[in-house]
């Protein structure tokens, strides 16, 4: 019997998991909350803001599930997974995916993380958490190297400022302490030691118990070419990538993600979800720069590119804890997937633009657009967000991805639109 589902978010991730569902024969309508421009072409878009929980959205979605059979509901953000949604909404017979408040405190609290990493022994960069600014302050006129400055809650993925000196440290800490830039999520500051290398992000589905690490992929944070530019949601993913060797695989199961599960269990958090571990890999190994306890954007558009199985079913054996009973097939192929964003973007940015070109593109063979930041308005897709569109295109080799994907890009234009043609890079 197919299966009514519900997707809270509206980007590229939201986008990409409803395109994904809906090709298994287990889907039957497919509910968008609020979605975007490209989610009203698979399903129906709601009027709702899950970004805030509170009683009045608990009551409309348990509300609107009641009267349109939906019987899944997948929690794509972290801000309502740490607002503790999922344990809201959880109920006899509905499957949800995403995990409750306590597992997504891995994310909405990284100070909290940090010290969990530390009691289980899971390598990760060296930090001192501070909760003032003189205490900030005090720590960084000891140190005579860079350091990267961390608000602990959730800031949208633009609370970590990367700083190569203690004065740009000092600017940081004043910007998130005292003008107070992402209000209460930089109560707490994490000041941790800047780590070099590659990055790889490394996703898991964990059902409580099992864990089913998926293909790696990397993430290109840096707003411009080269890793230059302020940090962002992520400009642009691949996968596979050939960083993660076997060994390497093991040791991040072994010293990273079984321990971590483990921690969570001891504080009573049965995790049931995405659990994704940044990781930087410095010479002396693969090193944890954050959990995130949802699927990675743009990561999860390459990946859900390259799946072969059935995502009801993966989505439902994560829920209910028989993860251990699937098997997943890959594309063998690369996808390489490259965010076209706003002008002004990580800053401020208009909306409103009008899109062209999505036809064209569509037309393309091994290329797919999935929407972020857009909406419809009549027959016209418009700008809506600072990481509108994600074009993912799939090759023989990274190269040829990367080339097609580009390609793609140049077809499409709105105002101010501004892309890395070089995602993939490091490993070219
Ligand atoms: P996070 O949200 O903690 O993953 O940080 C966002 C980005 O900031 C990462 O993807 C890295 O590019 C960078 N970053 C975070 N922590 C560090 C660190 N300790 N050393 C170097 N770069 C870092
Ligand atoms: N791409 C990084 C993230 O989703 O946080």
């Amino acid at each position: 019997m197919a299966m009514n589902i519900l997707i809270l978010g509206s980007g590229g991730r939201e986008h990409v998991l409803g395109w994904k569902l809906k090709q298994s024969p287990k889907c039957g309508k497919l509910f968008f909350a609020p979605g975007n421009g490209g989610t009203a072409s698979l399903g129906t878009n709601l009027d709702m803001n899950p970004e805030v929980v509170n009683t009045k959205l608990v009551d409309e979605i348990n509300y609107f599930c009641r009267h349109n059979d939906v019987e899944m509901i997948v929690i794509g953000p972290e801000d309502p997974l740490a607002q503790g949604l999922a344990d809201r909404l959880a109920k006899p017979g509905r499957i949800i995916f995403g995990p409750e408040a306590a597992g997504a405190r891995l994310e909405a609290d990284k100070a909290w993380a940090k010290q969990l990493m530390r009691a289980a022994a899971i390598p990760t960069a060296e930090a001192k958490i501070v909760d003032n600014y003189e205490a900030a302050v005090a720590y960084i006129e000891t140190r005579e190297h860079g350091l990267v400055v961390k608000a602990s809650g959730l800031a949208k993925g633009k609370g970590v400022i990367v700083c190569d000196t203690p004065a740009q440290a000092l600017d940081a800490v004043k910007l998130i302490m005292v003008d107070r830039a992402f209000g209460d999520a930089g109560n707490q500051v994490i000041l941790e030691e800047k780590l070099n290398g590659q990055e790889l992000s490394i996703l898991a589905l964990v059902d409580g118990h099992n864990i089913f690490v998926l293909e790696p992929a990397q993430d290109h944070k840096q707003a411009y070419e080269a890793d230059k530019g302020p940090n962002t949601g992520g400009m642009g993913a691949y996968t596979p990538t050939p960083l993660l060797t076997e060994d390497l695989r093991s040791i991040i199961e072994r010293q990273v993600l079984v321990p971590v599960v483990d921690a969570l269990k001891r504080d009573n958090a049965n995790f049931k979800g995405v659990l994704y571990a940044g990781l930087m890999l410095t010479p002396g190994g693969p090193k944890v720069l954050e959990f995130n306890t949802r699927f990675g954007d743009p990561e999860v558009q390459a990946l859900m590119m390259r799946l072969k199985g059935d995502l009801v079913d993966i989505m439902i054996a994560t829920a209910q804890g028989t993860l251990d009973k699937v098997s997943i097939d890959w594309d063998k192929r690369y996808c390489c997937c490259v965010v076209m964003a706003s002008g002004g973007y990580p800053g401020p940015y208009e909306k409103g633009h009008l899109i062209l070109g999505l036809d064209e593109v569509a037309k393309l063979p091994d290329i797919k657009v999935f929407h972020a930041g857009t909406k419809q308005s009549g027959k016209e897709i418009l700008t809506n967000g600072g990481r509108v569109l994600n074009i993912c295109a799939m090759g023989k080799t990274l190269a040829q991805a990367q080339e097609k994907a580009n390609a793609a890009c140049d077809m499409i234009q709105f105002k101010g639109a501004h892309f890395r043609r070089d995602i993939g890079y490091r490993v070219m």
